[in-house]
């Protein structure tokens, strides 16, 4: 459950701007819409390739004790009996007697319809697996389910990871992929979806190692979003009661964040011990343990699970970074995103459409899209464009001008403080580099200068 506290950003204004500017839209819209089911636009499929490279990256790449999986989101329907989700995956539901509308029993305050105040049915259990049938046949034998969570094609590839790789304890599986919930309670925007996005990582280490193996993880999931940005005061970690952990876990935190809907979930890590291999090598019949070479024995690792959402983290990011400021032209939005998240990192702009800058704009635009994603961009008044890249929160414009046809040099204008340098094209993609790394703007490169009001 979230807890209302207000955030400084209105969920309205950043389902309107994702809507405007192509970031998110309601998925198959032109039918109406299908509940809590979205698509990312060219915008958006951008920003949420770079939230899932940057995880890949921290997760994996940086690691040594770490390698990459992609299981089938269909698997055999014996996976979700030994993961208890056939049994356990379930919310408590209730009906609305008079508008017949459906809610998770857990959501009700006061016993009542939230929607007309109507008599609530007694709650009954509801499975949240989807249910698909493979072959021609649909009968109870080929039932299979979209899986509910990425980890399991984790759990059913322990022993080729292992055999393949050759790895020692303590190593970990990481897998980002899409997981299907038919969730009840939805309207959140993308918080929660029906189907979604998840970056799941199972650490497996000798027991007896697993506390301490779960403080690193909590530690290293957390400093994730605040290296990328998310400031510290919207994020706090929160440890599950005994009553609220889920029935593998020995110990849980969440992550939450500040969203617009209230302080809630973003990530949790649990210690989910060694009930999942433990489960897998009852149903399997396969022996699931690990030989430890040093004392010559067969163990069933324990497993620490850092378990995160991509479009819950696209959500936190978008919300985070969301800014506006008053000036004399108006309202200027600003997306202040981490460079390595901004889907667009660097727009061109002739000054005007004057053909006379064609050639060196598209010259210099040919150039950066083959590094970057770049837009180009000579509609309207400069300060008009200006502002339609902040508010997608693209870190750097560069604008050619009639001066540049004379001495081939443009000027960069950073989206945070609107400083700008201008700098020789044939510097422009080095200097750009550093500054996306994270150069302060006012180191200058060889024959760069501070520009216009840049004190
Ligand atoms: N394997 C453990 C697991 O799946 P979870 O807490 O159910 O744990 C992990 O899910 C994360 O997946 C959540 O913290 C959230 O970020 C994301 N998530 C879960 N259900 C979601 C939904 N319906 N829509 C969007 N994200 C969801």
């Amino acid at each position: 459950m979230t807890e209302q506290v207000p955030s400084k950003v209105d969920m309205d204004k950043l389902v309107s701007l994702c809507k405007r500017r192509g970031f998110i839209f309601p998925s198959s819209e032109i039918y109406g819409g299908l509940g809590a089911c979205y698509d990312y636009g060219p915008l958006g499929v951008e920003l949420k390739n770079n939230v899932k490279k940057a995880w890949w990256k921290a997760a994996v790449q940086d690691r040594d004790d770490m390698v990459g999986l992609d299981a089938s989101i269909l698997m055999h329907p014996q996976t979700w009996v030994a993961s208890g989700h056939v049994e356990g995956f379930a919310d408590p539901l209730v009906d609305c007697k008079q508008c017949h509308q459906r809610w998770r029993a857990d959501h009700i305050k006061d016993g009542k319809c939230p929607a007309c105040g109507g008599e609530l049915t007694e709650p009954r259990m509801f499975n949240l697996m989807f249910k698909t049938f493979v072959g021609p046949v649909e009968d109870e034998a080929s039932v299979v389910y979209l899986r509910p969570e990425t980890a399991q094609g984790i759990f059913v590839n322990f022993q080729n990871v292992l055999n393949s790789t050759r790895r020692k304890l303590p190593f970990g599986i990481a897998q980002m992929g899409k997981s299907f919930r038919n969730e009840i309670t939805t309207g959140n925007f993308i918080f929660r979806m029906r189907e979604f996005e998840q970056m799941e990582i199972e650490y497996f280490v000798k027991p007896g190692t697993d506390e301490q193996w779960f403080k690193h993880w909590v530690e290293q999931r957390f400093n994730w979003y605040s290296n990328l940005g998310i400031k510290k005061e919207n994020l706090r970690l929160r440890q599950h009661t005994k009553d609220e952990l889920a029935h593998y876990a020995r110990d849980c935190y969440d992550i939450e964040y500040l969203f617009p809907i209230g302080w809630s979930e973003l990530e949790g890590i649990a210690n989910r011990t060694d009930f999942d291999l433990k489960q897998h090598s009852k149903y399997s019949g396969k022996d699931l343990s690990y030989f430890d070479e040093e004392t010559k024995e067969h163990i069933m690792p324990y497993v620490i699970e850092p378990s995160a959402g991509v479009d819950r983290s696209v959500l936190a990011f978008l919300a985070d970074s969301y800014d506006e400021e008053k000036d004399k032209e108006g309202l200027r939005v600003i997306l202040r995103l981490h460079y390595a998240l901004a889907p667009i990192k660097a727009t061109v702009l002739p000054l005007s459409r004057n053909e006379k800058l064609l050639p060196l704009s598209k010259e210099v635009y040919d150039s950066l899209r083959k590094c970057w994603m770049v837009q180009y961009d000579d509609a309207q008044s400069i300060g008009r464009r200006y502002r339609r890249q902040d508010e997608i929160g693209t870190p750097f414009c560069v604008t050619i001008d009639f001066q540049s046809l004379e001495d081939r040099q443009v000027t960069i204008r950073e989206r945070d403080k609107m400083r700008q340098i201008r700098v020789p094209i044939e510097v422009l993609k080095s200097t750009l580099e550093a500054k996306l790394g994270g150069e302060p703007l006012d180191v200058l490169p060889a024959g760069g200068k501070k520009w216009l009001g840049f004190e």
